[in-house]
């Protein structure tokens, strides 16, 4: 944790916890990092979906080509948020007041799943113009990976790709630029590399075949983050300069990629308290204010969420405190449910009730992928690092109730 974070870390009221803490100028400085090392004709564009807090879209906008919207309502908000951005509108199952949105409201492009899709979208263009890109579901055998989209319900076969071409006869305003993929996530860089490769050399054999005049390939997102060593981030220099030698292959070629989790993941905490320590059938639990309604994230990808214990040493009652001591504690939180876990039997020097715990890689997939409404419980408050990231130069965000 950088000092600055630890320092509000510390300085967080108790009314505030739990509390989620964006620190921003290492998010800033990460997404500078990626971004130097993709070569020109990659365009980055930020998967809204992993974190739409309205500041981690701000910071990220001054450094991303645009954004990913997988919906009507993520649309709008970055949108409202970032009224300059590009925006590419992809995902399942888009209603027709979606599409006519989208369309209104100026989408740069449009990731079409189906022929049914394509015909809706025609019959609410008008004499507009819009850029597509369709999005196949490749047969690529993408390995051992945390989540596999391909053979799913998202895109379309192969063969359902002509019948598209086949609607765009008569639909005019309709212009296909090229194609989209999003067929795994948790891939590392060279998987990663393979699986772009595989599907930019199809796309270009199945325009040519075609006479489809192929200007741009999006591979999607999907690049791993690796919850068991925080440190192992993802490879963007071994990306970029695997995409530098594919895009020569390619000449007249955009990439697009559009990442969510391993951008986010990293600045994002979610700090909290022990309320209780017990020792049940000769194991140690710890309980903390909050838990996966907050942060569904170790639930959802079933891992240990790490986690820095930040001492506290005022203990005011006058019993003995409740502590653990050398040994594996496991992190629960406040549900009714033996499945809310945040980390399980992970080894602590010493950890005692009052002490925070700062939960890592909290910045993605995490509070919006959470079942908030369940138990009542208050939501954690919002807090952003920033600028010279002292405490005192944060934007403090007011509890959420909504
Ligand atoms: C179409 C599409 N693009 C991009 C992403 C972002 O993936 P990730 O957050 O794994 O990078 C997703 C995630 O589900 C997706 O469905």
């Amino acid at each position: 944790m950088r000092p600055e974070t630890l320092g509000l870390v510390a300085a967080l009221p108790d009314d505030d916890l739990p509390a989620y803490i964006y620190d921003l100028p290492e998010l800033r400085e990460h997404v500078r990092t990626i971004r130097a090392a993709l070569p020109e004709r990659v365009e980055l564009l930020y998967a809204a979906k992993a974190n739409s807090d309205p500041a981690v879209l701000r910071t990220l906008a001054e450094h991303v080509h645009g954004f990913e919207v997988a919906s009507g309502g993520e649309l709008d908000h970055v949108r409202a948020i970032v009224p300059e951005a590009r925006i590419a509108f992809g995902g399942p199952g888009k209603t027709q007041p979606e599409l006519t949105r989208a369309l209104d409201t100026g989408t740069e492009r449009l990731h079409i799943e189906s022929e049914h899709e394509l015909r809706l979208l025609t019959t609410l263009l008008g004499d507009r113009t819009v850029d597509i890109l369709l999005r196949v579901n490749l047969p690529v055998d993408v390995g051992r990976v945390a989540l596999t989209m391909g053979g799913g319900a998202f895109g379309m076969d192969p063969a359902q790709l002509d019948r598209c071409l086949e609607v765009m006869d008569s639909a005019p305003g309709v212009r296909l630029l090229g194609l989209h993929f999003h067929l795994a996530s948790g891939l590392q860089a060279p998987s990663h590399l393979q699986l772009v490769d595989k599907v930019s050399a199809w796309a270009e054999n199945w325009a040519r075949d075609r006479g489809v005049d192929l200007r741009e390939v999006n591979v999607g997102g999907g690049m791993g983050v690796d919850y068991t060593h925080p440190p192992r981030v993802f490879d963007w220099a071994a990306l970029g300069a695997g995409l530098r030698r594919i895009l020569d292959r390619h000449p007249r070629l955009t990439l697009r990629i559009e990442p969510g989790r391993s951008v986010t993941a990293y600045c994002g905490w979610y700090v909290t308290e022990v309320l209780d320590i017990k020792f049940s059938r000769g194991h140690a639990f710890a309980v903390l204010r909050g838990g996966t309604h907050h942060l569904r994230t170790p639930a959802a990808k079933q891992h240990d969420q790490p986690f820095e214990v930040i001492a506290d040493d005022i203990w005011l009652r006058p019993w003995n405190r409740p502590e653990v001591r050398d040994e594996p504690v496991t992190l629960v939180g406040q549900l009714c449910t033996p499945k809310d876990v945040l980390a399980s039997r992970i080894m602590v020097e010493r950890l005692r009730v009052g002490d925070r715990v700062a939960f890592a890689m909290a910045g993605a997939y995490a509070w919006n992928i959470s079942h908030h409404a369940f138990l009542m419980h208050p939501h954690p408050t919002f807090h952003h690092l920033d600028y010279a990231g002292a405490p005192d130069a944060c934007d403090t965000y007011a509890r959420q109730t909504s």
